[in-house]
């Protein structure tokens, strides 16, 4: 996808440090991750081949050879019954935000979440007092699954998280024709 100026376009190996640099500024300066270290660079590495592996979307904003953001999906919970379930992720650097660029990226993972087959996206959104993620989120179909309360505890403060939830694929019933790609790309059992 193509903004007026910037490219959304899957992530290269060489675009880990600018993705571990946005991240860390939201671990080190905020509470919409409840990470309180900065990832090392070889867990970025060990999820970019964890979710090509998946077959889910892990995406950068890039322009003028920037890396602007970041998002991907990832597995909503270990549990295997959760396999058609996936989490969405995104982080814009500080100065990138309001152009934009969440809604880019998030339309990119959502589109290639759906054509892998998997059925439910869930958002987790730390109460930041920014209603920015929610917003974006709610403006991409997804409504509110609940609120978990003071569940953590940040920079000396407790923190609730908002629970959202899409559709990716029709129904929420169980026994779907359409399942999650596997690993060769072919659908899981
Ligand atoms: C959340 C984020 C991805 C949104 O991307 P973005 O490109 O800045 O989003 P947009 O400019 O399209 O704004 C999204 C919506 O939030 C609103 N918004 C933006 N900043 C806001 C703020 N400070 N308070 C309330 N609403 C805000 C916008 O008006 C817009 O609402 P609309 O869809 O009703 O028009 C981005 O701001 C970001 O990376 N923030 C920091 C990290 C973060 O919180 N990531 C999400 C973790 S779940």
């Amino acid at each position: 996808m193509t903004l007026p100026s910037a490219t959304v376009r899957p992530v290269r190996r060489a675009d880990l440090a600018a993705v571990a640099g946005i991240y860390e500024h939201y671990v080190l300066h905020s509470v919409a991750t409840f990470d309180e270290t900065p990832r090392p660079a070889e867990e970025w590495e060990a999820k970019l081949d964890e979710l090509a592996v998946r077959g889910l979307p892990f995406l950068v904003a890039e322009e003028a050879g920037q890396v602007l953001g970041f998002a991907y999906a990832g597995p909503w919970r270990p549990k295997p019954a959760y396999r058609h379930t996936v989490e969405d992720t995104v982080y814009l650097a500080p100065d990138a935000t309001g152009r934009g660029l969440g809604g880019a990226l998030l339309a990119e993972v959502i589109d290639a979440c759906a054509r892998a087959g998997f059925r439910r996206m869930i958002a987790v959104i730390a109460d930041t007092g920014s209603d920015a993620s929610a917003a974006l989120h709610r403006r991409f179909g997804f409504t509110d699954a609940g609120r978990l309360t003071a569940v953590g505890h940040k920079h000396g403060r407790w923190i609730d998280t908002l629970l959202l939830q899409r559709s990716l694929s029709d129904g929420s019933a169980t026994g779907s024709t359409t399942r999650p790609a596997g690993p060769d790309g072919t659908p899981e059992d």
